[in-house]
């Protein structure tokens, strides 16, 4: 049902900057589809080799000692329970406090009833992550953060090409990352994307993304005098984060895609969801995913999360959507205070049964991947049916 969106011509891109050996990220394909990024976005964008490496240097940017005003270790960041663990992750491997905050369970995205209740003077930054291409009010969200004169990271990694209020998710916070792996929006096998909004963020991050180095920021300031080491001058805490050249060229010319596959994902979103709500039994016993009025979502999935009393049905029933060449997975993690790296890392939030909506999704959701193209009618119905079909089977009633 879901189709690659490397096409042949991408292959062919890739076979030619295999072929011209400059196949680091200093290669040209990096340098244009940055371009292309930062055209699209309005934003400063450097390609990284995974979005868990942007979301690793998002973190590293906002603490980083040549930023003016910055994150202080310690400081507390608000996150929501349903996030990726390379979301978190960096929050708590850099030495700041993440605190949880749970999601409503029709977006999936972070609560703004329970951030109002989280928030305190103590909140620094909130880590937002766009659960399955979908978002929380974004008008409401960015009351809230300016109001407090925090930081805003967006994890874009499952939503890119997704607005708000015809504003692109990725272009609200101070930094916003991306993923180019596999079974996202576009893809360069392993990949991702880091952008930010000021000129000095954009310094900070071509060193801290090459090893801490200045050659970019001297390429930049168009340095002519090099002494023999001045390509070797380490000036921060860096990483290698780079991405290689064959990759950008695979890339290159999904970009421009990328609003068509919104539209693609939005209709077989809205197709399927038509079937699943013109069916009184599946409407009776599903909590229907929505979006916000205002957003235009480049779905990442289809969230399908069971009622209440016929929860227990949640193992069985993807089971049997996989024994039919469904492909489905869970709400991002599920509840990420149940993982069991929570109990080493935060034993306080293990388990908690504070986080009622997340719990919730966790014990009786999962979603159906969204592709990147325009599945047939015939494709939505063999979803609905089988659904149908298993309701029936186990007499769920209505
Ligand atoms: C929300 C979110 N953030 C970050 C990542 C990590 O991206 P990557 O696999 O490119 O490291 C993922 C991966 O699926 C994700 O879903």
């Amino acid at each position: 049902m879901i189709k690659s969106t490397i096409t042949n011509q991408n292959i062919n891109d890739a076979i030619k900057a295999l072929k011209s050996k400059k196949i680091t990220y200093t290669g040209k394909n990096t340098e244009i589809a940055e371009k292309k990024f930062e055209k699209k976005f309005r934003r400063y964008s450097l390609l990284v080799n995974s979005g868990s490496s942007a979301n690793l240097l998002a973190i590293s940017l906002l603490l980083n000692k040549f930023r003016k005003k910055r994150l202080n270790v310690g400081d507390e960041i608000l996150i929501p329970t349903i996030c990726w663990s390379t979301s978190l992750y960096p929050i708590i491997q850099l030495g700041l406090t993440p605190k949880f905050v749970d999601v409503d369970s029709k977006t999936l995205n972070m609560s703004l009833k329970d951030l109002k209740l989280k928030i305190s003077k103590k909140t620094k930054g909130i880590f937002l992550v766009h659960a399955l291409g979908n978002c929380t009010d974004m008008n409401e969200l960015m009351k809230i953060v300016n109001k407090n004169k925090i930081f805003l990271i967006e994890d874009t990694c499952e939503a890119l090409g997704s607005k708000f209020n015809k504003k692109y998710l990725g272009t609200f916070g101070d930094v916003s990352t991306f993923s180019f792996f596999y079974s996202h929006h576009i893809t360069s096998g392993e990949g991702g994307l880091i952008t930010c909004k000021t000129h000095e963020d954009y310094k900070i991050l071509l060193s801290l993304r090459s090893h801490g180095w200045s050659r970019e920021i001297d390429k930049i300031k168009n340095k002519k005098n090099f002494q023999f080491n001045s390509n070797f001058k380490f000036i921060n805490l860096g990483y290698n984060f780079r991405i290689t050249d064959i990759q950008s060229a695979l890339l290159l010319k999904q970009i421009k895609n990328i609003d068509l596959f919104r539209k693609n994902r939005e209709q077989n979103f809205k197709n399927l969801n038509h079937n699943i709500e013109c069916n009184s039994l599946l409407k009776k016993n599903l909590y229907l995913p929505i979006a916000n009025k205002k957003s235009n979502i480049s779905w990442f999935g289809y969230a399908i999360i069971l009622n209440e009393k016929i929860s227990t049905h949640r193992n069985k029933l993807a089971q049997y959507l996989i024994s039919n060449s469904i492909e489905i997975r869970p709400i991002i993690s599920g509840d990420f205070t149940k993982q069991p790296v929570i109990k080493k890392y935060l034993p306080k939030y293990y388990n908690s049964k504070k986080f009622i909506e997340s719990k919730k999704i966790d014990k009786s959701g999962f979603f159906i991947t969204m592709g990147s193209n325009l599945y047939t009618k015939k494709n939505i119905n063999k979803i609905s049916n089988l659904i149908l079909k298993y309701f029936k089977k186990f007499r769920i009633d209505e």
